[in-house]
């Protein structure tokens, strides 16, 4: 039987005979996938100044992930190489939107970023932009005073965590 699912951490919907293993929109665990009968939404968070700040740092962050991922999906020749990028790519896109829509404000454009003709030096590079991305999440779940702040900025730390592992298989 078809059932609508909803993501409680993009928000985005889903619709399958089961739950998928991860959202395919942003990478969360399927812990966070619900009914969406069950769904809350979350909308614009009332944020202190430093959870604002550190969503306007994050936003910046995800969108220069996504526009260096956009990069390296359109370079490579090689199809694995292609669908992590061309994924990545979109994961970083979703949290930048769902960012924004915490913070109420429209999403920015991205930054242009370049990338190298190299997959392996992408990679590197990917494994590096993931290790900043989590550190920084870490810090911001840990000082966030706003359930809604933990929830998010944990949920991302495990998914550039799963993208972390991804660059150092493919690097
Ligand atoms: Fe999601
Ligand atoms: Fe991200």
């Amino acid at each position: 039987m078809f059932r609508p699912n909803r993501c409680q951490i993009c928000g985005e919907t889903y619709l399958g005979t089961q739950k998928p293993d991860r959202c395919p929109f942003c990478g969360a665990d399927q812990r966070h996938i619900v009914m969406a009968t069950e769904w809350v939404d979350h909308g614009k968070v009332d944020l202190s100044e430093q959870s604002y700040k550190d969503c306007e740092r994050s936003v910046e962050l995800e969108l220069d992930n996504m526009a260096f991922y956009k990069c390296a999906a359109a370079k490579t020749k090689d199809q694995i190489m292609e669908s992590f990028f061309k994924r990545l790519s979109k994961h970083e896109g979703e949290h930048a939107e769902l960012l924004a829509e915490m913070m109420g404000i429209e999403e920015p454009d991205p930054p242009e970023v370049s990338c190298s003709d190299d997959d392996r030096e992408n990679m590197a590079e990917a494994h590096r932009r993931e290790k900043r991305a989590i550190l920084l999440y870490q810090a911001i779940a840990n000082r966030a005073p706003e359930p809604r702040m933990q929830e998010v900025f944990r949920a991302l730390t495990d998914i550039e965590s799963e993208h972390l592992i991804v660059s150092s298989t493919y690097r």
